[in-house]
This record gives C-alpha cells, sequence and structure tokens, in this order.
C-alpha cells in the first residue's frame, strides 16, 4: 500500500529516458542556453524526480500570482512558495522567440530543456514581501531576490542529466524510492523531519517523540543551497551516518538527502517543506521552533500557526509541532516547558551561531548540547578548515 498519495494525486516524473531523452538532446545542441544558478538546479533535481508534484516545470504567470496573493496554484490546489526560473534581460532577449531553451549547469553542461511557454515580468520587492515578509536586505531571500533577473521564463521541463554530487548521492532516494521502501517496510505512517543543521541532542528529542506514535522516520536533510555560515552538507552527512543504527534505530529510520536549497522563508517555507515530503509518502511532519527561519524575522511559533490557514485535506500531510526543546539540568535530559517545571536558569540552549563561535574558537561542544561522536565530527571539521 502507498503510504501518502502525492500533491495533486499525481507523482510526477519528469526525466527523459531512452528515445525520448535522444530526441531532446539533439534538439538541445540548436537551442539557446540559459545558465541555472544552484537554486534553479535544485528546483529543476525537484521537479524533474516529483519532489514538487504537482509542478511539471517552472511556474508560469498565473500560478505565480496566485502563489503570491492567495498561497494556491492557478489549480487551487496549495502552494506557498514561487518556483520560478528568473533570468536577466540579456538572457531574456536571447531566448528570444524560440520554443525551447537548453538549461545547463555551472559546467556549461545541458541537465535539461524548458518548453517556453510563456516569459513574464515580475516584481521582486512585491515577491520579497508576500513570501518572505520583508524586504529587509539582510534577509538571505532578499538578497537572492535583489541578485536573481527581473524575468520569468515559464514551462515544463525535461531532465536530460542528473545532477552528480559525490557529496550526496549515495544516501540520496527519490521520491518513488522513498515509497517503495516504505511500503516494502510496511509502514503506514512515517514522519518526516527536515533540518538544514546537524542532530543536535535537543532535534533527537523531537524525533524519538514523534517516533514513539508513528511506524518510521525519515531523516530528511535539506542539502541544497544554504547561507554560507551553516554547516557545509558533507560535515552534516557524517553528523547524521554517526546516530544511525545506533541513537537512531536502524530498523525505524530511513535517512536520505533533500535536494533542495534553502529559501530562509519561515511560515510558507514551512508549508513547503511538509507538502514535498508528502511527495516523498510521508503522512507526519515535524514542525519545531521557528522553522526555516533566519535571524528574527519570524515568530518562533508562526511556522506552526501557518498549517491552521488550510484544511487539513487539503494539506494531506499532518504537521508534528513541538514546543521550544532544550537541555534541562535539573531534569538531567532534554524537555520543553510542556514537560519541564523548572526555572529558565536551569535551561542549557545554544543558538547557531553561537555553536559556530565556539567551534571557530577551538572549544569543545558541551556533551549535554550534542553527543559525543557528532561533537567530535564538528569538531575536526572546524580545525581542518
Ligand atoms: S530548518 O531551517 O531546517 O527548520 P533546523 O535544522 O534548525 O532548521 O531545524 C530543524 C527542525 O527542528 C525544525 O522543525 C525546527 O523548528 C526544529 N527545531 C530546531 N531546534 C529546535 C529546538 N531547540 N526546539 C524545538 N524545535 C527545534
Amino acid at each position: 500500500m502507498i503510504p501518502n498519495q502525492p500533491h495533486g494525486g499525481i507523482l510526477i516524473n519528469r526525466i527523459a529516458e531512452g528515445q525520448e531523452r535522444e530526441r531532446w538532446l539533439a534538439r538541445a545542441a540548436k537551442l539557446p542556453r540559459v545558465r541555472l544558478n544552484l537554486r534553479q538546479i535544485s528546483d529543476v533535481e525537484m521537479i524533474a524526480t516529483g519532489a514538487f508534484s504537482p509542478l511539471e516545470g517552472f511556474m508560469g504567470r498565473a500560478d505565480y500570482e496566485r502563489v503570491l496573493g492567495e498561497e494556491r496554484l492557478a489549480s487551487g490546489t496549495v502552494w506557498t512558495i514561487p518556483v520560478t526560473l528568473a533570468v536577466d534581460e540579456e538572457t531574456k532577449r536571447a531566448v528570444g522567440g524560440s520554443e525551447a531553451a537548453a538549461l545547463t549547469d555551472e559546467h556549461d553542461r545541458v541537465v535539461a530543456v524548458l518548453e517556453l511557454h510563456e516569459t513574464f515580468r515580475y516584481d521582486r520587492e512585491k515577491e520579497a514581501q508576500a513570501v518572505l515578509r520583508t524586504t529587509d536586505a539582510s534577509h538571505p531571500g532578499v538578497q537572492y531576490l535583489r541578485g536573481a533577473g527581473e524575468y520569468c521564463l515559464a514551462g515544463p521541463i525535461h531532465v536530460l542529466e542528473r545532477r552528480q554530487n559525490p557529496v550526496t548521492e549515495n544516501y540520496r532516494l527519490d521520491p518513488r524510492e522513498t515509497r517503495y521502501l516504505f511500503a516494502q517496510r510496511g509502514w503506514k505512517t512515517i514522519v518526516a523531519f527536515q533540518t538544514r543543521n546537524p542532530v543536535h541532542r535537543a532535534h533527537e528529542y523531537i524525533l524519538k517523540c514523534a517516533l514513539e506514535t508513528v511506524d518510521g522516520l525519515l531523516l530528511h536533510p535539506l542539502v541544497g543551497e544554504t547561507r554560507d555560515e551553516d554547516i557545509p552538507a558533507d560535515v552534516r552527512i557524517q553528523c547524521y551516518l554517526a546516530l544511525l543504527g545506533n541513537t537512531l534505530p536502524a530498523a525505524r529510520t530511513i535517512f536520505s538527502v533533500y535536494p533542495a536549497a534553502m529559501r530562509y522563508a519561515g511560515p510558507r517555507e514551512a508549508i513547503f517543506h511538509a507538502i514535498a515530503r508528502k511527495n516523498y509518502g510521508c503522512t507526519h511532519f515535524i514542525v519545531g521552533r521557528d522553522h526555516a527561519g533566519v535571524g528574527n524575522f519570524y515568530g518562533p511559533f508562526d511556522a506552526q500557526k501557518k498549517f491552521f490557514d488550510f484544511a487539513p485535506h487539503e494539506l494531506g500531510i499532518t504537521p508534528y509541532c513541538f514546543d521550544a526543546t532544550f537541555y534541562c539540568k535539573k531534569c538531567a535530559q532534554v524537555a520543553s516547558e510542556k514537560t519541564c517545571s523548572h526555572g529558565p536558569e536551569n535551561r542549557l540552549t545554544l543558538s547557531g551561531t553561537k555553536v559556530r563561535e565556539m567551534l571557530r574558537n577551538g572549544e569543545g561542544l558541551p556533551l549535554e548540547f550534542t553527543r559525543p561522536e557528532v561533537a567530535a565530527i564538528l569538531e575536526k571539521a572546524y580545525r581542518d578548515k
């Protein structure tokens, strides 16, 4: 039995194979080229594998406008984040009246073809305000938009070359593969955990609380583009592997990378993350403190509240909401205000900024905060840098 239906009902597959691929490859050689940035390369992969079902390509104006204004695609399906192929004026002119464009990666390799159905101009400030709730230049999403082109190329894509990433490739399962594994294991309820960090004790506590109530866990760290300050994916993968099988039970955990880029869009991105995990077959999705947030742009529980803007059947995946967790010295374990009656003076909480500062200064991470095997990997990575 398939654990959960894809968003919109059908798992999209935009990977061209066999003769179809040959035809597109031959055609691509004669098409104008558009060089993708890292986020767009990730988006191509997410669309192609069905992780962004029901999207079949980069959004046209009707979808884009409705996503901004109403958090839905033109069809009415819930969707909170624009997935667009923004280009500058020069590229737009070069593509001109062509019916299709060859999309290339950073090595100028053709990775996909876009059937060019539409080109439209958009307002970057308006998008920032609607999606990120800010136009402040210190927000990484606003910075991205300011550097992006003003025109969007839109239409379905055909992927000709899968992205090759030696760091993440061995741990990459596509939605049809996770769905297959869930079914093989007989799991009916699966909780997904999105993270862009190593798994610290606070995360582990949440994972285990969630795992008490479902059949299985998909440990699903995002490994697409993140801010430079975030801990790189290769180091994080070592940290996740160190926990698998021992701290996290092998029989009830599947580990796979999530190749999307981070948008730092807080509440809207939390919905986006959940919908994508529904496409991977998950039935539940963990939303803790300040999910997909950055700095102080979002309230700590805004992302959780966002889930109540939609009817449960429209989302089709259930949020598992967690309060802020911390290590309490009196409890001698991780807890939250829901489970701990001691005062804040007993709590150990470290922000991501503080953790990185400690690592840069060669200070060891407290074992109450991070398991020793994870701390050792992080400390070594910073020493070697
Ligand atoms: S995120 O950008 O992927 O959301 P992060 O890796 O920090 O960032 O968080 C992963 C998940 O764990 C998110 O759902 C987040 O809300 C949750 N989380 C992280 N730290 C805590 C904490 N101390 N208490 C509760 N939830 C947390």
